[in-house]
């Protein structure tokens, strides 16, 4: 069984290009937009250091460099800050003093979510991994301990994969990876899968669970990633790999996020409008002030 200790290594892929976020991801990274007062990635982190994942490896590509230099300890930013009386200021620049370790490699061409997984090999070595997508916030101000759970399922199965799972409208499943579990799951409960489709017809698709932006994953998945041939538009799908490992004999477990629990998905426009607007409206020191806001709005709108 894997020492419970070991399993502290995430991966955050970031090396896509964001089209659909285009014009605002041209020259910077969907993973670096603003939602409320934080960029996307620093949710992400931030959720895996409450959940103990603290040597972080990101997978950045071109144009990503300002996702290293946000996480960069900014020494000058500081003394400025406290020379200039801004120790109020100082509290925001918390998360640059977090026991972390960052690891950066680059995905040379952006061959596919499969192909940048694949970039992880050394930094995971024969260890357990999370992986975490980063352009999803996973619930109310990141606060989820999805992973935890994850972790402690995973720990406890000798599985090559569990699976983080939300449930989408069924006029949706055409977007999403969406499971195929063996058998109905019960609240709170891992489940096995018998399959993973990508993105079904309404009709077809075997449930409204869809892959919801965490996973961790046992070494075999690479074996299964160097299997796996390219699909739509020459990419390498994580999806493809994964149902390899299940059609191999590996054991993949899917969990579904906590009642309540959101994912906040910053692929698309309609998604991030809708995460920035919650963010905002329930941030701790302008929520109020932003909710009389939007009511007036919405009220001389009307
Ligand atoms: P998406 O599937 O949303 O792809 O990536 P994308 O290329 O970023 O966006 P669109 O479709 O062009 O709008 C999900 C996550 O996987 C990463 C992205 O950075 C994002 O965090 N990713 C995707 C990679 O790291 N490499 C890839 O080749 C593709």
């Amino acid at each position: 069984m894997t020492n419970r200790l070991s399993l502290h290594n995430a991966v955050i892929p970031v090396a896509g290009l964001g089209t659909r976020m285009l014009p605002a991801t041209k020259s910077q990274p969907k993973e670096m937009l603003p939602v409320g007062k934080r960029p996307v990635v620093q949710y992400i982190v931030e959720e895996l250091e409450k959940n103990e994942f603290n040597r972080i490896l990101f997978i950045t590509g071109a144009g990503k460099h300002s996702i290293e230099n946000h996480f960069d300890y900014d020494p000058v930013l500081i003394r400025y800050l406290r020379e200039g009386g801004k120790e109020e200021l100082l509290e925001e620049l918390e998360f640059e003093q977090k026991d972390l370790r960052f690891f950066y490699t680059r995905q040379r061409t952006q061959a596919g979510l499969g192909d940048a997984i694949m970039h992880a090999q050394e930094f995971a070595g024969r260890a357990p991994f999370a992986v975490a997508l980063g352009d999803s916030i996973l619930g109310r101000h990141a606060q989820s301990q999805t992973l935890s759970r994850m972790r402690e399922i995973f720990l406890d199965n000798s599985c090559a994969a569990i699976i983080a799972f939300e449930t989408v409208p069924m006029e949706e499943v055409h977007q999403y990876g969406i499971a195929a579990p063996e058998t109905p799951p019960q609240p709170n409960e891992a489940f096995t899968l018998r399959d993973v489709v990508e993105k079904p017809a309404q009709g077809e698709a075997p449930s409204q669970l869809a892959i919801a932006a965490r996973y961790i994953f046992s070494p075999a998945i690479f074996d299964a990633l160097s299997e796996t041939k390219p699909g739509k538009g020459g990419e390498i799908q994580l999806t493809d790999a994964i149902r390899l490992l299940i059609r191999s004999g590996e054991k993949v477990l899917g969990l579904s996020l906590p009642p309540g629990e959101t994912r906040y998905d910053i692929g698309n426009f309609e998604s991030y409008f809708q995460a920035f607007i919650e963010f905002a409206l329930t941030d701790p020191q302008l929520g109020a002030k932003m909710r009389d806001f939007t009511r007036e709005l919405l009220e001389t709108e009307n």
